[in-house]
């Protein structure tokens, strides 16, 4: 099996953590979030991956370099100018081998799914479809590709983030091609395969079908969003061929300080060179590599990126805190706050 992952964008909805990173390699419990997408096409059969860069391109290869520590073959590939989904598989197609008849898989590089792949390849085979799109149902399908199906499973629509979604069923970003549909791809331009390609193929009457599924899903798109599926790969409500083990309340690397008086729970994940101060809580949170949290403070829901700083005392809760940031002493940070990178919150009362 061959696939192309999707992982040029700019992941505007996760800054300030991606001001100096792209979010396929944020760590989600301690490894790179593309880690655990690229073990498990490796577990599904795959052994050459091409992976579509375009913002921060130059920082995945040191990450994965060849790709045999997973077991996979990896082909990098860069649009100097991001060129939209289409168009980011178009220029990666080149890089494909030639393998008459084999479907590609192609993934968005933000997914984290725990459904059938092989079955989703087998099923489109059966069904004779040239694309096959993995579809979840979610309780708010306004920020997702809309994509109603007829009885059969054929797609009848595709209605990228509609105000008005005609179902809750949505595209889940992993998808089975025929090599024609991506030969038929046009090169060279900005391609949205949400907006054009998908729409078009529909209009022009090729078979196009869902694959249903009711497993894990999740977009790691925004920090909440991220700093969730971390916990939940850490707790092992959804399975990674990346970790070992059945999970726990917490994932601590081995490089990492925690004082005995602290208390990690909630599925954080703790990175390298991280520290937790004595009487400090960690709950359900992602503590990048380097970053502190110091005695008596409370973190929870949160990120903190690498090298981040937690005063005494202090208390975040849904916060997002960039690179090398300091927060001081006795601060209340609540849901939804954003700490550029390399800022500095002062002490409290100061
Ligand atoms: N190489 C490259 N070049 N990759 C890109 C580009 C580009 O120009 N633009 C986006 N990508 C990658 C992103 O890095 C990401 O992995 C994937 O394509 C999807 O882009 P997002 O920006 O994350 O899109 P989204 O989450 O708003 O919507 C997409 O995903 C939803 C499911 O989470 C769409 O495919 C929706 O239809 C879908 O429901
Ligand atoms: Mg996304």
């Amino acid at each position: 099996m061959e696939a192309v992952i999707l992982a040029g964008g700019l992941g505007s909805r996760l800054l300030p953590l991606t001001e100096r990173h792209p979010k396929h390699l944020l760590p989600v419990a301690n490894l790179p979030f593309l880690t655990h997408q690229l073990a498990r096409l490796a577990d599904a059969g795959a052994d050459h991956v091409v992976l579509a860069t375009s913002y921060h391109a130059g920082a995945f290869e040191p990450v994965f370099g060849d790709g045999s520590r997973l077991g996979l073959r990896l082909t990098y590939v860069t649009e100097p100018e991001a060129l939209g989904t289409g168009g980011a598989l178009r220029n990666a197609a080149d890089r494909l081998d030639a393998r008459a008849g084999e479907p590609v898989v192609v993934l968005n590089g933000d997914q984290l799914s725990d459904h059938d792949l092989a079955g989703q390849v087998a099923g489109m085979r059966a069904a004779g479809a040239v694309v096959s799109l993995h579809l979840v149902e979610v309780a708010d399908p306004r920020a997702y590709g809309c994509v109603p199906t007829d009885t059969d499973g054929r797609v009848t629509a595709f209605l990228e983030k509609s105000a008005a979604p005609v179902t809750h069923q949505i595209n889940a970003g992993c998808y089975v091609f025929d090599r024609s549909v991506v030969a038929a791809v046009p090169a060279g331009r900005v391609v949205s395969l949400e907006r054009e390609t998908f729409p078009g193929l529909l209009a022009a009457g090729s078979r196009v079908v869902g694959f249903l599924s009711g497993g894990y899903w999740a977009d790691v798109g925004t920090p909440a969003a991220l700093v969730q599926a971390s916990a939940d790969l850490v707790r092992g409500r959804v399975r990674s061929p990346a970790l070992p083990g059945p999970g726990g309340s917490a994932l601590v690397d081995a490089a990492a300080t925690v004082r005995p008086t602290a208390h990690l729970g909630g599925g954080s994940a703790v990175g390298p060179g991280a520290l937790v101060g004595a009487g400090a809580v960690v709950d359900g949170s992602v503590l990048m590599a380097g970053a502190a949290v110091a005695a008596g403070a409370r973190v929870t829901g949160s990120v903190l990126g690498p090298g981040a700083r937690v005063g005494t005392r202090t208390t975040l809760d849904g916060v997002a805190v960039g690179d090398d940031a300091t927060i001081g002493v006795d601060c209340r940070l609540g849901p939804g706050t954003r700490v550029p990178c390399g800022a500095t919150v002062p002490d409290r009362g100061r």
